[in-house]
């Protein structure tokens, strides 16, 4: 896990990160997590991440 990626996340399209998390960015070492993750999970994720969260 990359936690530094995570940093100033608060300011951005949460639709964008949510499908980040889903189907990963191509050419970079984010997979997707969508066999893993509902939508619904991926945008919990989304808004914990942009409260802070990990501190
Ligand atoms: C549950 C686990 C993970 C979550 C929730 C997650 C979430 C995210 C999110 C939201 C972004 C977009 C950040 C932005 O646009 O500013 C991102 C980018 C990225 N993540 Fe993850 N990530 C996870 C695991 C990983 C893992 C395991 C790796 C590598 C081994 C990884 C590597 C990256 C990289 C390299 C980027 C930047 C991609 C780029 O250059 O655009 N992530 N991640």
């Amino acid at each position: 896990m990359r936690f530094g990626f995570f940093l100033g996340l608060a300011g951005k399209d949460a639709e964008a990160l949510g499908f980040v998390i889903l189907h990963g960015r191509r050419g970079t070492p984010m997979p997707p997590w969508r066999e893993h993750l509902s939508e619904g999970e991926a945008r919990w994720i989304v808004e914990q991440l942009q409260k802070g969260f990990p501190k």
